[in-house]
């Protein structure tokens, strides 16, 4: 394991720490020139961390979030690059799958070209979804050039004004993935079922932000995944359904799962540990919890944990989608007594995801550390064709660690997070467990919640193709329909 006896064989040693890789146990990590060169004993460095009394894990993989993302009334989300590097690093994940987003009538070209520009700041690493809500003929042309470009994953809403899609678009995404090579990722809601019942809770005068969770149950959710499913096995195209909200959407996936669908799926810190009761805070102070699919009522969001422990659900992203809770681009955007299908949707917590999965998960007893890294490390990176490079501590991946202290006790607050959004809705939760320093490709850019990195030292990650985006080959009559259009 140890190449040569020179005194500094490795850039940067870290001693002595618990590494969770396959096998779980105390050693060293020799770097060099980025990479994990050697894991080993008495290895030497130039410079040396002391790790001993802490984890060292893979540096967190969010899949799921959305950073200065282009908005449809024009503008940017408030969280930037910039800004969601530093939280990203603070909270231990170094690297980050946002999204390019398509409107409607605009190339894709064109918006992923703005999107990469955007993401010159970056401090962490980075690849994108690219969303589209207006597959024209002429927007399903360009998607092998993108996809060839190393956008390897697809976005589709199955609700939301104006990026939804109806069926027949889905299914013409799903084709063109199919034929480019890439995955295609899900938000599954019914976009008819939750306009028809968010009418009737206006026009009854039900308008505050806890009517948000009424205007869209579980069944609304739970038939969009069944179609999205169902559709996807239509095409033999494989997907990942974002964010799942309750078992009841989990027991569709884990059917198909078992079926042989090449169906993934994820869910998020706010279902595990937020209950639909935090939108019934006094006043306004419900729209900070806001979120689609809707937050869930607490033996539903007990319920969730079995469904990772299970694997039906093998990912924990953030969706951060920050909207702060003041100014122009916030929840009060139409006033503090907006109606709540006049709030914008979305919750930060790019930088509390790791701390609050492994306080409330690991920290609880109801999940393992290995799930831990499995869940917010390794397994986005696979599905989403980052691996070997990222996800993992082993030799020849990239030096991307999180040094984690698991007795730290922590008190979060919105400060802690350095993100760019006026509030947290963890605020005031204790959590133990927290990064006290963060690696990426070999750079210390994270020490005791001080982040040092230039902007721009963050890398586009083009991903190549690989197994996970292969169609399963079952295909009904054993006709490619696909092929066609
Ligand atoms: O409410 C949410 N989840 N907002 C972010 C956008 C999305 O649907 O993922
Ligand atoms: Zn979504
Ligand atoms: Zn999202």
């Amino acid at each position: 394991m140890i190449p040569g006896d020179d005194v500094s064989d490795y850039d940067l040693v870290v001693r002595g720490g618990t590494v969770v890789t396959e096998t779980t146990r105390r050693t060293d990590i020799g770097i060099l020139n980025g990479k994990i060169a050697a894991i080993g004993s008495d290895l030497q460095g130039r410079e040396t961390v002391d790790a001993s009394g802490l984890l060292v894990l893979p540096g967190g993989v969010d899949s799921h979030c959305h950073i200065e993302q282009l908005r449809p009334e024009g503008g940017t989300d408030e969280e930037t690059f910039l800004s969601a590097s530093i939280s990203a690093l603070a909270g231990g994940t170094t690297t980050v799958i946002p999204f390019s987003v398509q409107f409607k009538g605009q190339p894709i070209r064109d918006t992923l070209a703005a999107y990469h520009r955007l993401a010159r700041n970056a401090l962490v690493d980075y690849s994108f979804h690219q969303i589209i809500t207006d597959p024209t003929d002429a927007v399903i042309a360009e998607i092998p050039e993108i996809v060839a470009s190393g956008i390897r994953s697809l976005k589709v809403f199955l609700t939301y004004d104006p990026l939804y899609l109806d069926d027949r678009q889905y299914v013409r995404v799903l084709a063109a993935a199919r034929r480019a090579g890439a995955l295609v990722t899900v938000h599954c809601e019914n976009y008819e079922a939750i306009r028809w019942r968010s009418a009737a809770l206006v026009a009854d005068g039900r308008v505050a932000p806890k009517y948000h969770v009424w205007s869209r149950p579980p069944a609304v959710e739970r038939e969009a995944t069944h179609r999205a499913i169902a559709l996807a096995e239509l095409v033999d195209q494989p997907i990942q359904v974002f964010h799942v909200s309750c078992s009841e959407v989990a027991e569709e996936i884990a059917r198909a799962q078992a079926r042989g669908v090449k169906v993934w799926a994820e869910t998020c810190p706010q279902y595990l540990v937020l209950t639909s009761a935090d939108l019934d805070r006094p006043g306004f102070e419900g729209a900070k919890f806001m979120c689609s699919p809707a937050l869930r009522d607490a033996a539903t969001r007990d319920a969730l944990w079995d469904d990772i422990t299970s694997g039906v659900l093998g990912i924990v992203s953030s969706d951060h989608s920050g909207f702060s809770y003041d100014g122009p681009r916030g929840k009060r955007m139409n006033g503090s007594d907006a109606a709540f299908p006049d709030i914008p949707n979305g919750l930060p917590g790019i930088g509390s995801r790791l701390a609050l999965l492994f306080s409330e998960g690991v920290g609880k007893g109801r999940i393992s550390l290995k799930d831990f890294v499995r869940l917010t490390a390794s397994n986005p990176a696979d599905l989403f064709g980052l691996a070997p490079r990222k996800g993992r501590i082993a030799v020849g991946a990239d030096a991307d660690l999180a040094l984690w202290d698991p007795t730290k006790q922590v008190i979060i607050t919105n400060a802690l997070l350095q993100h760019a959004i006026d509030y947290t809705p963890y605020e005031g939760m204790a959590v133990t467990g927290w990064p006290v320093m963060t690696v990426l490709r070999g750079r210390i850019v994270m020490r005791d919640g001080t982040v040092q990195a230039a902007p721009g030292s963050g890398t586009f990650l083009p991903r190549a193709p690989y197994d996970f985006i292969q169609p399963a080959g079952v295909l009904a009559d054993g006709f490619d329909a696909s092929a066609f259009a």
